[in-house]
């Protein structure tokens, strides 16, 4: 559709509103408007594309031109063949303008390459770019944000760029040139005919602008209730919804919402091809009644032989190349502003800069001797973006408050405290995932950011609650760890951590695919595999949060083993939820509220902290 299909533009219908994305556009563009840098800073993104670029105008302006070729073509074959009885010349004329219309054909299929490779180039460019950006920032980030949201801004605004590209770039340049070369032409036809042309211009545009706003406000509504929708049948399909659904009976609620989104959607969608219905009635009816108009006064002009036949004949051709470019940009604000929106929100994303980041120093593992000392650490997890406003009338949350703490090399410390005392927020400032808000984590008396974050976490191996695995195999998760780890290794380290047997019994042992979809390993089983991994990676420091699960007896003792092989030698901090972790720790920290409440060995702890005390009576699994 740039302006040099035959008919009567009837892409102005599909311009006008049709489909979702067309909508999306119209959202995004009423609440946007010019805004230079952002402007400038998207054109800079087809900098690399430049040459190109320039090749693309060059053909457009060919293409528009050539497309004009026909008319001017038919006008000669009639005034200058036909009515003179010339037949050399018609077949001469004919044979040009076969060969126009090939050559045009062929440019048109390069002009169609040459845009989808600067289009497509420029989004795998911005999608690297918000990828590459988005891996260095801090795991908090990813906690106060949607996934969703995230990976939407990589797909969909990203995509989006094609449609900026051929419908906003390629699309202005194209119609502005072919309604050029079209009234150039027209003029140089006949003057009179030209200014009747242009006065039915309105007759033609306003319905098609008319209507796109009336699909527009249907399409509004219809997108609202397609999201319903969707959103009831991910929760009401998805096991834990269907699990709620049966248990509490709630399914007629749930078919009655059904129902009515249903039921709206059917409604909504007939009136909404009814709309576009009257404008092709429309657009049909006028693609006789704009010609008519051309042959009347134009055969009245004839008959007074001021012009020739073949003028009418190629002006009711060169019509269509008109009306069409017309409409398409009478809306093209709209693909401006919208494109402004989307490359906004890109630019907003890649403009957050990360919250941690390296330091200047490289940590040399053989110097390393592993002494954590937690300095005056306070710490308040940094407010989302929904919750601002109450972060305004509340005081700040310290999920840390003045804690100080060390661990000499080889030691062993074990955190306990009530749930949200803020014991993984403290495993958290190890690793710098989260940096303090005051105070200091200092390794063997240097401050942790002064180091680069990949040779820092080098030497720290994290156990968490509940692990990660890929949805890949057991021997492709290990080596996450480590890259150039053997078969041999794995098998190594998978003994140690008391989960060898475990995988070799799967169906294909080391090359079963565990993770998301995958065998689901049960949390104990995840646990040990997630110390294997530590192990492999033979990092000095451990990093252990213990599952609360409580296990029997046999499982149980696996896991001590497994942890008795991972905290060997090594300075650890483990969050211990069981008596067996807390009796083999060095020195047990009690927390509360963020605060250290006290500290000591199990028996001193039994005699001095009331908490203490509770949290032994109640929460550690005895065995
Ligand atoms: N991403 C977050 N954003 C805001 N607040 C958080 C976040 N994560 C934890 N918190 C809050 O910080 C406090 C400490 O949480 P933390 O996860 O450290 O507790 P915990 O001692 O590990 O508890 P549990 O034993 O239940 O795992 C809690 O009040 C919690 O609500
Ligand atoms: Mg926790």
């Amino acid at each position: 559709m740039h302006g040099h299909g035959m008919g009567w533009g009837f892409g102005g219908a599909d311009a006008a509103g049709g489909r979702g994305g067309r909508w999306q556009m119209r959202e995004l563009a009423k609440q946007e408007h010019w805004d230079w840098p952002v402007v400038r800073r998207m054109l800079r993104a087809f900098r690399p594309y430049l040459r190109r670029a320039l090749l693309v105008s060059v053909v457009i302006l060919l293409t528009s031109a050539g497309g004009a070729v026909p008319a001017w073509l038919t006008q000669r074959i009639i005034d200058d063949g036909i009515s003179r009885g010339d037949i050399h010349r018609v077949l001469l004329w004919t044979g040009v303008l076969i060969g126009t219309a090939l050559i045009t054909g062929l440019l048109g299929v390069l002009q169609n390459w040459l845009t989808s490779t600067i289009a497509q180039s420029v989004m795998a460019d911005y999608r690297m770019a918000l990828f590459r950006h988005l891996q260095q920032q801090s795991v908090l980030y990813f906690a106060s944000r949607q996934t969703g949201d995230l990976v939407s801004r990589i797909m969909n605004d990203v995509t989006a760029i094609q449609t900026v590209i051929t419908s906003t770039l390629v699309g202005l340049v194209s119609n502005l040139l072919t309604i050029a070369t079209t009234l150039v032409l027209m003029l140089e036809l006949n003057w009179q005919l030209t200014v009747l042309a242009i006065l039915i211009v309105p007759a033609f545009v306003l319905p098609t602008q008319q209507v796109g706003k009336r699909r527009q406000a249907l399409q509004a509504q219809i997108q609202q209730w397609l999201s319903r929708m969707t959103v009831q049948l991910g929760e009401t399909l998805g096991v834990s919804g269907a699990l709620l659904v049966r248990m509490f009976g709630h399914e007629p609620v749930q078919e009655a919402a059904f129902a009515e989104a249903n039921d709206t959607l059917r409604r909504l969608q007939v009136r909404q091809a009814l709309v576009g219905r009257w404008l092709f009635m429309w657009l049909g009816m006028f693609s006789s009644i704009g010609p008519a108009i051309l042959w009347g006064y134009g055969g009245w002009l004839v008959i007074q032989h001021r012009i020739g036949l073949g003028v009418i004949v190629a002006f009711t051709a060169l019509l269509s190349r008109l009306y069409g470019p017309l409409s398409q940009l009478a809306q093209l604000h709209v693909n401006i502003l919208a494109s402004i929106a989307l490359f906004r929100r890109i630019f907003a994303l890649l403009d957050q800069p990360p919250e941690i980041t390296d330091g200047p120093l490289v940590l040399v593992p053989e110097r390393l001797r592993g002494r954590i000392e937690l300095r005056q650490v306070w710490f308040a997890y940094p407010h989302s973006a929904q919750r601002e406003g109450h972060a305004a009338i509340h005081e700040r949350r310290w999920a840390l408050q003045d804690v100080r703490l060390t661990v000499e090399p080889g030691q062993t410390v074990a955190l306990v405290g009530p749930s949200g005392a803020g014991k993984s927020t403290l495993l958290q400032l190890i690793p710098r995932l989260t940096d303090p808000t005051r105070g200091q984590v200092l390794l063997d008396g240097v401050d942790i950011r002064s180091y680069t974050l990949a040779s820092l976490r080098s030497q720290m191996g994290l156990v968490p609650q509940d692990p990660f695995f890929f949805h890949d195999t057991v021997f492709n998760n290990l080596r996450v760890a480590k890259p150039d780890a053997t078969l041999e290794e794995m098998e190594q380290a998978c003994r140690a951590a008391q989960i060898h047997d475990t995988i070799a019994a799967l169906p294909e042992g080391y090359h079963t695919v565990v993770g998301e979809r995958g065998y689901r390993l049960s949390g104990g089983e995840r646990q040990r595999l997630a110390i294997a991994r530590v192990l492999l990676r033979g990092a000095r420091i451990v990093l252990l949060d213990e599952a609360t699960s409580a296990l029997d007896s046999v499982v149980e003792r696996e896991i001590q083993h497994a942890l008795e092989v991972l905290l060997e030698g090594r300075t650890a901090i483990v969050i211990a939820h069981r008596l067996s972790t807390v009796l083999r720790a060095d020195q047990i920290i009690v927390l509360d509220h963020g605060r250290i409440v006290a500290s000591g060995t199990h028996a001193e702890l039994l005699e001095t902290s009331p908490l203490y005390h509770t949290l032994y009576e109640t929460q550690f699994a005895v065995t």
